[in-house]
């Protein structure tokens, strides 16, 4: 079976997981702390907390943001419900807008008008459909008189960069970023994720909230009948100040972090490469167009979605998905857009104002990509895909 993603796992990272898991601690350790400034260094932020999720930094980071009750946060409707979800989790009110038809991200004037029209939206997080960055730029022009927060959902997103030059997570134009570890994603710690920052209160905020909401680094105590006897500080004395979560990676994961994370850019070269090949040989297959038509050459391809026009074809998107499969081919559909979601729909959310979302989704198909996806297999993908579609033609 050629799946549509896969990680790559090499003797380096058994090593390194071994090692850990052998002879040194298994959380709340200094991997941890190894495998922030490591990422931090990679993409130029100041800091780096690792967290067991992208949707765990979600959460956090629209926590740390500390926005007034009944704000509301416009969002992507093309991605994981996890980019939703973290807002819903705080108490705000997502609003999503509709996505741009070259790019499938979320469309920048459309954000324009809300923010003009809309005074409720204290927050955007834009998501890096497909590793592919938003025009962050803009959004930060966009925003630049108003009280909106940014933070970047960026779990496609890790190694890719801005046209600027800086990395996606850099945070040049937004408060924080947040990276997925999962299998699937740029490079892995089984389950995990990252929130970069350069503000030093959100920092320490987000290190408080990773770990029960108890006092982090130089916070002081509120509490001096309890942190002191006798003048002196009690050793044992530690302060819940706020309500937070157990959302630790641990070190066995940054571990593997540590190790995956010198072949990042390895990882990503060979995924450009794979596309690339995908880019030419695709022409020939009638039908069917790349998703995300304006190139760039900062994505950090994470998926490679394509869109096909069925309405020229005798063959249903599920057919075909079977068919591939049948012939030894995964795909996947990236994604059901959020608002469509049974959950969703019973809060009041529609699609009536997103038709760039539902004309993508209703042609949406991810094909295989992974740094590891040989030529042949590649080749396989394509004449399948072919046959299928010209045999659904003649018919
Ligand atoms: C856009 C997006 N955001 C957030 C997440 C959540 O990531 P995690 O699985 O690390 O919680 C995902 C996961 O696929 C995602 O695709």
């Amino acid at each position: 079976m050629i799946p549509y993603s896969r990680q790559s796992i090499n003797l380096f990272d058994v090593l390194s997981v071994s090692k850990q898991l052998a002879f040194k601690s298994l959380t709340q350790g200094s991997k941890i702390e190894e495998f922030e400034a490591k990422v931090a260094e990679y993409v130029g932020a100041q800091y780096a907390v690792a967290v067991s999720s992208a949707t765990a930094g979600l959460h956090l980071a629209v926590l740390a943001l500390e926005l007034p009750v009944n704000s509301e946060i416009i969002t992507s409707p093309i991605s994981f419900v996890a980019s939703s979800n973290a807002i819903l989790y705080s108490g705000y009110r997502p609003n999503f807008v509709d996505v741009e038809r070259e790019t499938i991200n979320i469309d920048i004037s459309l954000i324009d008008q809300e923010l003009n029209s809309n005074h409720e939206v204290r927050a955007v997080i834009p998501v890096h459909f497909a590793g592919l960055p938003c025009d962050m730029r803009r959004l930060s022009e966009v925003i630049a008189s108003k009280e909106v927060k940014v933070v970047e959902d960026a779990a496609h997103a890790f190694g890719a960069g801005y046209p600027s030059g800086t990395k996606v997570g850099s945070c040049e134009y937004s408060d924080m970023t947040v990276f997925s570890f999962h299998p699937v994603k740029s490079m892995t710690t089984g389950e995990g994720g990252m929130i970069t920052t350069n503000s030093y209160d959100l920092y320490k905020k987000l290190l408080r909230l990773r770990s029960h909401g108890i006092n982090k680094l130089n916070d002081s105590f509120e509490s001096s009948l309890l942190s002191t006897s006798g003048g002196m500080l009690n050793p044992w004395y530690y302060e819940m100040q706020e309500l937070g979560f157990n959302y630790r990676l641990t070190e066995i994961q940054a571990a593997l972090g540590v190790s995956q994370i010198d072949r990042l850019d390895k990882f990503i070269k060979d995924r450009k490469s794979r596309v690339d090949w995908y880019l030419l040989n695709l022409l020939e297959v009638p039908a069917v167009t790349p998703a995300q038509s304006k190139s760039s050459t900062q994505s950090a391809h994470h998926i490679f979605p394509i869109r096909i026009n069925y309405s020229e074809l005798n063959i249903s998107r599920a057919q075909l998905m079977n068919s591939l499969k049948e012939r030894e081919i995964g795909t996947q559909v990236h994604y059901i857009p959020i608002p469509l979601h049974p959950y969703y729909q019973k809060l009041g959310f529609g699609v009536e104002n997103l038709p760039e979302t539902m004309s993508y989704y209703h042609e949406a198909l991810t094909i295989p990509l992974y740094p590891s996806l040989k030529q042949s297999q590649q080749r396989k993908v394509i004449i399948e895909l072919s046959n299928l579609i010209g045999a659904s033609q003649e018919k």
